[in-house]
């Protein structure tokens, strides 16, 4: 496996691959390296002839000093583990390599995909994300790039930038990893205590108590908002950030929930902040879910949209 550290060599040896007629999978990622992004990887080797990966821990996406500053690094850990999962290449650049100009002055702006949600409780951070993402599609030059529907909203934004921008990548969302009780594995998992890794539970029995409930016959977004909301009040150690049901490619509210839309949580758990989404129509997590339902709303006329996130409730 190379590590490469220049955009100029990463382009050269992608080049040269795609030139050979080799196809380019691509694995962006921050680094803290687990078994979810093990499994980016291993999609993008079952249809890509070389796989790249990218480890950077992207200073412009972090509006929160003290979340870059605490952010695990294991960059040595991070190696043997994509070269085990049978990664090509690498790319390991510098925060001056990857800014030249000392900070991004070039920036890409995203649309409306990023505006609510994580948008709202992160100012800058899609900014940021969509800013380094355009610089490492043009670093690594692939066919095809992969991302984790944990972090729903920023694929969706990944997927709205490269269409408006004309990238000539396919975009591929791959499932989230879960551990055996339930929780998304995210590198920021690390930082829970015993205590804290318990509580963080409460985010996916929320989601499966979404899923119970959609089987069950509900469809008011806003009656999916408030019992996703008061399954995470009531949960010790939590707070809530937001919750609430959107389209998974705009991120906009649904004026009526149906099948294809995402219940989409995030809360503080200690000073670790989670997020977590659930497909609505799926039951993969109706195991997790609450034992108690909070009160179960059935609506068969189509609810207004307005007021459905609740936000740092
Ligand atoms: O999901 C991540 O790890 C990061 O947001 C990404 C896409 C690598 C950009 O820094």
């Amino acid at each position: 496996m190379r590590i490469i550290e220049t955009v100029a060599e990463l382009q050269a040896q992608s080049l040269a691959w795609r030139l050979a007629r080799e196809q380019v999978g691509f694995v962006p990622t921050m680094g803290a390296l687990h078994a979810g992004h093990i499994s980016l990887v291993t999609a993008a080797r079952a249809a890509n002839r070389r796989v790249i990966a990218s480890v950077f821990v992207n200073p412009t996406q972090f509006n929160d000093a003290a979340d870059l500053d605490s952010y695990p690094r294991d960059f040595d850990g991070d190696a043997r583990m994509l070269r085990d999962a049978g990664v090509d290449a690498v790319f390991h650049p510098g925060v001056a390599e990857m800014y030249p100009a000392g900070g991004p002055a070039t920036r890409v702006v995203p649309g409306a995909a990023a505006t609510g949600f994580e948008g709202a409780d992160r100012p800058g951070h899609f900014e940021g994300v969509a800013t380094v993402v355009a610089r490492l599609f043009n670093a690594a030059l692939p066919d095809r790039a992969y991302f984790g529907q944990k972090d729903a909203q920023q694929l969706a934004v990944i997927r709205a930038l490269t269409r408006d921008l004309g990238f000539p990548i396919e975009i591929v969302g791959c499932p989230t990893v879960r551990e055996a009780d339930g929780l998304a594995m995210s590198s920021r998992n690390g930082r829970l205590d015993v205590a804290q890794r318990e509580h963080a539970l409460a985010l996916v029995r929320a989601l499966g108590t979404a899923q119970r409930e959609f089987a069950a016959g509900a469809r008011d977004p806003l009656a999916f908002g408030r019992n996703l909301e008061a399954a995470l009040a009531g949960a010790p150690a939590v707070k809530l950030d937001y919750a609430g049901i959107v389209n998974p490619e705009t991120f906009a509210v649904p004026a009526i929930v149906g099948p294809g839309d995402l219940a989409v949580v995030a809360a503080q758990v200690g000073a670790v902040r989670l997020i977590d989404n659930a497909a609505i129509g799926a039951t993969d997590l109706i195991k997790y879910a609450a034992i108690e339902s909070p009160r179960l709303v059935l609506l068969t006329q189509p609810a207004p949209p307005q007021g459905v996130m609740t936000w740092n409730a």
